[in-house]
């Protein structure tokens, strides 16, 4: 079974005629359970938009989003968020961070102290996984980018959600940072077997992670091609020197330029240098 089911959906912003703005239109998208799917395409095409009906944060205008047999309709515990500007609470410490969602559950009459051990051994082997057990004390401030988003990441799985929705996560973090991450994330989604739906701007981001990469355009939003990556499951960073990975790339690139209208921008660039050259 599909864990989302995604038909003709469309999603208009502002009410008016004038001001309306056509942020996806006949989206179909189907995501497998325990699948990793990354988003690219020019800015605006809907990316952000797309995750967020997803998460439940907003509502979309017609069509249907269907997780696990039934419609999206709020956001759940079972889909959690990661977005690109670390989102962590300054005045807690790494270990009160991650239990946090937690904690707010534990106010709960039900809660028993057998809950409570399990959730202080899942912080535990989530620290040991981000690899930052020597940092529980330590508060957002006194972390790098990396370690305040593998924080972020941590406490997004404390609930162990079935669907992980990542917002350029790494996009604030510097190239090296980020091959860290990317290893980080691939070995956390074989581990806690995560449907993982990740937002890029990066196309070779988009290409080691994804098991699919699904390229969107922009006026209005909408799918412009799905693209199966054909490298092996266990990804190392050599993979992104083959090939298939730089023909990929390529094409993909070239597809974001023409639907972007970055082509038109070429053309204009090309005429101004013809124009500076005449005079
Ligand atoms: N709250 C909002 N109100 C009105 N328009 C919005 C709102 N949020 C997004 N939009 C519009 O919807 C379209 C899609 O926006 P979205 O943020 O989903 O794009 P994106 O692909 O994530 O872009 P980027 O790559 O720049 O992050 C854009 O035209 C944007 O201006
Ligand atoms: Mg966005």
């Amino acid at each position: 079974m599909s864990k989302v089911h995604i038909q003709q959906l469309s999603k208009v912003f502002g009410a008016s005629s004038t001001n309306s703005v056509p942020a996806l239109q006949g989206v179909d998208l189907m995501i497998e359970d325990g699948e990793f799917v990354t988003l690219v395409g020019a800015s605006g095409c809907g990316k952000s938009t797309l995750l967020r009906i997803l998460a439940g944060l907003e509502h979309h205008s017609s069509g249907s989003v269907i997780c696990n047999g039934a419609d999206i309709v709020g956001p759940s515990a079972d889909r959690a968020m990661v977005f690109q500007h670390y989102s962590l609470y300054p005045w807690l410490n790494v270990m009160e961070n991650i239990k946090f969602s937690r904690s707010l559950k534990a106010n709960r009459d039900d809660i028993t102290s057998a809950d409570v051990e399990a959730a202080s051994g899942r912080a535990d082997a989530l620290l040991d996984l981000i690899g930052l057990n020597k940092y529980v004390k330590a508060y957002p401030n006194q972390l790098s980018g990396g370690m305040q988003q593998r924080v972020a990441i941590a406490r997004a799985l404390m609930g162990k959600p079935a669907m992980l929705l990542m917002d350029e996560p790494f996009g604030a973090l510097d190239a090296q940072t980020r091959e860290v991450m990317h290893d980080l994330i691939l070995h956390i989604h074989r581990i806690e077997k995560t449907t993982i739906v990740f937002v890029t701007h990066d196309v070779d981001e988009a290409i080691y992670l994804g098991q699919r990469v699904i390229l969107m355009q922009p006026r209005p939003g909408r799918i412009h091609s799905i693209y199966p990556i054909p490298l092996p499951v266990r990804r190392d960073q050599e993979m992104k020197h083959s090939t298939e990975f730089r023909a990929l790339k390529s094409e993909i690139l070239a597809r974001i330029r023409e639907s972007s209208g970055m082509a038109t921008d070429q053309d204009l660039l090309k005429k101004l240098n013809q124009t500076s050259e005449i005079a």
